[in-house]
């Protein structure tokens, strides 16, 4: 299995069109494309995506060699293809797509990192509750009745994209701001694949879905500056380590490395607001699971606003969000460069090739999880966890450049879910059922609509 071994057999490979490879295949099949190829190749297979290919590995003991055991071999993530093509022009040198780790990876770590540790959200989880309440109960939902339909998703970003905001840059960001985003940020997803085979062209060269592509990414870098500008470092009572990261990066960066930093930061609201929206979606079409949910918090806070005591009170509502986590991961693989001739699981694996880890394949792996199509909360109870390989639930990553806001998007999302749950009882919609996708274009296009009414003690 690691570098030293020898490899064994030959890999399969998918891809059927020549120059395309597998690529129509992919944009048109996307969920089912995946869970085929992992069914017909098995754990580890070669993807022809015609202007690249990729080494596709999909078993908790792969992300475990690529990412911990021999990530010295992975450091690299990929080069300008890719996720990273598709979000390199937006984030730049921000740590989440910084090419190699060297000493630039290293110190921008060291400036990010402690603000996200866990001592330093002792600190600000009250102020995040304060802020996710004044948020949750402006959500419009009938009184009683059967429910007034209500899709989670621009709510539950708005509750997301302002704490953010506020925790990190001390400063207001408003509702029409965050749907720019928003919406600037589906495009640019939207084009990840055609950007793939963009990045191998000029940039100076048309290419369709380029120009929109580069005007989304204008929209979000004059929104970032724009709250960036309206700081207000008076606030930094509530998280003062958070607004310590963007005083540093300005003594410390230029203009642009300032920017890129604010951007990649504020970017991580969507992903955060997405599996939020999944976690409340899964409650709604699992009443058992919600009503659990309820007793918990209920026993808990009564009505009150939680406390940073109190989350360690609320374990089932944080195992939901796990189990949201594991069904849907937002980020659904992550990418490296092998430095030198490597072997996976008997496969040759030569300098230079693009691995993917499929982190939403290795939450769906049935030698792993009994029953993984199942919404199974309890399945992260300690007693049911114990044994499971430490990297079979991954959706943050995993080793040096694992998710460096992991607790910080955990305590979030357990406050949004927990406050929500405080105020309404969900039920799927009548007419507006969304299928539950693997985040390929992170945000569903028809949104995650639910039929919400008011609990009586919210
Ligand atoms: C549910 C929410 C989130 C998920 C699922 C998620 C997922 C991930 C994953 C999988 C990685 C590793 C990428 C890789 O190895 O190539 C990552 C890295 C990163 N994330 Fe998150 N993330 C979330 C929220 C956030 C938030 C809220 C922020 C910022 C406030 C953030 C900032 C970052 C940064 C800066 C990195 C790069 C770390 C490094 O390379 O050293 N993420 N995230």
């Amino acid at each position: 299995m690691t570098g030293h071994a020898t490899a064994v057999r030959t890999i399969p490979t998918v891809g059927s069109w020549p120059v395309l490879g597998c690529l129509p295949d992919l944009i048109r099949r996307k969920e089912s494309f995946w869970a085929d190829a992992h069914r017909e190749h098995g754990d580890i297979f070669h993807l022809d995506l015609g202007v690249t290919g990729l080494v596709a590995v999909s078993h908790p003991r792969h992300a475990q060699h690529v990412l911990i055991e021999n990530a010295r071999n992975y450091v690299d993530k990929g080069g300008p293809t890719g996720f990273r093509a598709t979000l390199l022009p937006l984030t730049g040198q921000g740590l989440s797509t910084i090419d190699v780790e060297d000493g630039h990876w290293r110190s921008r770590r060291d400036l990010v990192g402690p603000a996200f540790r866990q001592g330093a959200l002792k600190s600000m989880t009250d102020h995040m509750a304060q802020l996710v309440d004044a948020h949750t109960a402006a959500w419009p939902a009938a009184p009683d009745g059967a429910g007034t339909g209500l899709d989670v998703v621009p709510h539950v970003t708005t509750a997301v994209t302002t704490a953010l905001a506020e925790l990190l840059y001390g400063a207001p960001i408003t509702g029409h701001e965050i749907r720019r985003v928003s919406r600037a940020f589906d495009q640019i997803m939207n084009y990840m694949w055609v950007g793939m085979l963009a990045s191998v062209v000029p940039s100076w060269l048309p290419f369709p879905g380029r120009r929109r592509q580069r005007q989304a990414i204008g929209v979000i870098e004059d929104v970032v500056l724009g709250v960036v500008a309206r700081r207000d470092r008076s606030r930094a009572a509530h998280a003062p380590e958070l607004l310590d990261i963007l005083s540093a990066a300005e003594r410390e960066l230029d203009a642009e490395g300032l920017r890129d930093e604010a951007v990649s930061l504020l970017l991580g609201a969507e992903p955060l607001a997405i599996s939020v929206s999944w976690a409340l979606h899964l409650l709604a079409r699992h009443p058992e699971v919600q009503q659990a949910a309820f007793t918990e918090v209920d026993g808990v806070l009564a009505g009150r606003c939680p406390r940073f005591e109190d989350l360690s009170a609320l374990p089932y509502v944080r195992m939901v969000l796990k189990e949201a986590l594991r069904l849907c991961p937002p980020t659904y693989w992550v990418q490296r460069r092998a430095a030198r001739d490597d072997v996976i699981d008997g496969v040759a694996v030569p300098a230079g090739t693009n691995v993917v880890v499929l982190i939403h394949r290795i939450h769906a792996h049935p030698g792993i999880w009994e029953a993984p199509e199942r919404f199974d909360p309890q399945r992260f109870a300690p007693e049911r966890s114990a044994s499971r390989h430490r990297q079979a639930w991954i959706p943050f990553g995993s080793g040096r450049r694992g998710c460096v806001a992991r607790e910080f998007s955990m305590t979030l999302g357990h406050l949004i879910l927990t406050e929500a749950l405080q105020r309404y009882e969900f039920a799927p919609h009548p007419q507006r059922t969304p299928a539950l996708t693997v985040a390929a274009n992170l945000r569903p296009r028809s949104g995650v609509w639910l039929a919400a009414r008011r609990r009586a003690a919210g």
